[in-house]
């Protein structure tokens, strides 16, 4: 294999874009940390954890595992269901070479007995280095993370409030995915659905303030737009640099997107059946979708998954739905991710298979794309 190549491993990535590395060192500034919110991260840091998520995919692809986690234990605690957040945390955290406990269904751990979250992770930090959380209240990762004082508690989504990994992952799929040679700045983001109770889009919104010029349009239905908030943040953090439209529907601004990110209506967050009845099925992307609303050829379709009924089936062999893809970058970054938590470094020189292949790896076949 031929040294070690970021720029490959982040195909069609704008690398270009990556701002030169400065004297500080985010590995070091996560060592140890919660992963609370998105805005804990600059855009410095952002650049360099792509880049030790490209490094990751690497080592997935070539020699299946490292072991740079070796005697490091992660638990997974999910208040709320979870496919694809939970799984991937746990492979992360194999392919790293440490170990996992899984609590996926609180209703057979002490929590049905009453135990607070508070006292819930004060139990798993006496047996784990890092505690991924899923909860329905907002601020709960917040509130956790101050009664632990050795594991670090990494948020994966709290209620309404913040899903920043998923964010990292998006930002990933977004650099991989954008035609050679685009950057993300300059790009038009089109992020279409619930709005008001994505964690998903909050946290990308947020995130995106970091890069200049980007533009991103909110399509959602009256009762459903981006929090206030979110929209004064994200024009603050950028200094006006970043346009923000709200629309109600796609058929004006398909045609100039350049990725367009679909969230599911989040069903679960309603009080009452008969209001989420009142907005569900309001967008439903199709191939005539695209046709009718002159959809570009380079353009990319997200979705933080699950989908309901928003994205039809029949887009999924399209090369523009990245949807799948997507969910597999997510391992790559959360492996980059727990390294920094974890303060576990990558051999500075990583490449070539001959250091990879000194240790006893497990090599499973791994499809590339
Ligand atoms: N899986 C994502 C989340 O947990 C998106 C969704 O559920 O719609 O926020
Ligand atoms: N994207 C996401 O968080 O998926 P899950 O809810 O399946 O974890």
């Amino acid at each position: 294999m031929a040294e070690l190549d970021v720029k490959q491993l982040l195909s069609g990535t704008c690398l270009s874009s990556i701002s030169p590395l400065s004297p500080l060192d985010s590995s070091e500034k996560f060592s140890g940390s919660h992963i609370l919110s998105i805005i804990q991260f600059s855009r410095h840091d952002l650049d360099e954890l792509l880049l030790v998520a490209g490094k990751m995919k690497l080592i997935v692809e070539s020699v299946g595992m490292c072991d740079i986690a070796r005697g490091s234990v992660m638990a997974v605690l999910f208040y709320e269901s979870s496919t694809r957040t939970s799984s991937s945390f746990q492979v992360a955290m194999q392919r790293l070479g440490g170990q996992v406990l899984a609590i996926n269904d609180i209703s057979n751990s002490s929590v049905s007995k009453g135990e607070t979250l508070e006292d819930t992770v004060k139990c798993l930090e006496c047996y784990t280095n890092v505690i991924v959380l899923r909860h329905p209240e907002l601020g709960a990762a917040l509130r956790a993370s101050k009664s632990l004082s050795t594991a670090c508690l990494i948020n994966a989504g709290d209620g309404v409030g913040e899903h920043p990994t998923q964010a990292l992952l998006d930002l990933y799929t977004i650099q991989a995915e954008l035609p050679a040679g685009r950057g993300l700045e300059g790009a038009t983001i089109t992020m279409l659905g619930d709005l008001k109770h994505g964690r998903t889009v909050h946290s990308l919104a947020k995130l995106l303030a970091n890069y200049k010029n980007v533009k991103i349009n909110y399509v959602s239905p009256e009762q459903l737009k981006m929090p206030k908030e979110i929209v004064e943040f994200v024009a603050e953090k950028s200094q006006g640099t970043i346009q923000q439209s709200e629309y109600s529907t796609l058929e004006k601004i398909l045609q100039e997107t350049d990725i367009l990110y679909v969230t599911r209506i989040q069903r679960e967050r309603f009080s009452q059946e008969i209001d989420y009845l009142a907005v569900a099925n309001s967008y439903i992307i199709t191939p005539q979708l695209l046709s009718q609303y002159g959809a570009r050829s380079t353009l990319r379709i997200l979705h933080p998954l699950p989908r309901v009924n928003e994205i039809s089936p029949q887009l999924d062999s399209d090369p523009r739905a990245a949807y799948f893809r997507q969910m597999r970058y997510g391992l790559y970054v959360r492996m980059a991710l727990l390294s920094w938590v974890l303060g576990k470094k990558l051999p500075e020189n990583l490449g070539g298979t001959s250091n990879l292949n000194k240790g006893n790896y497990d090599t499973p076949q791994l499809a590339s794309h």
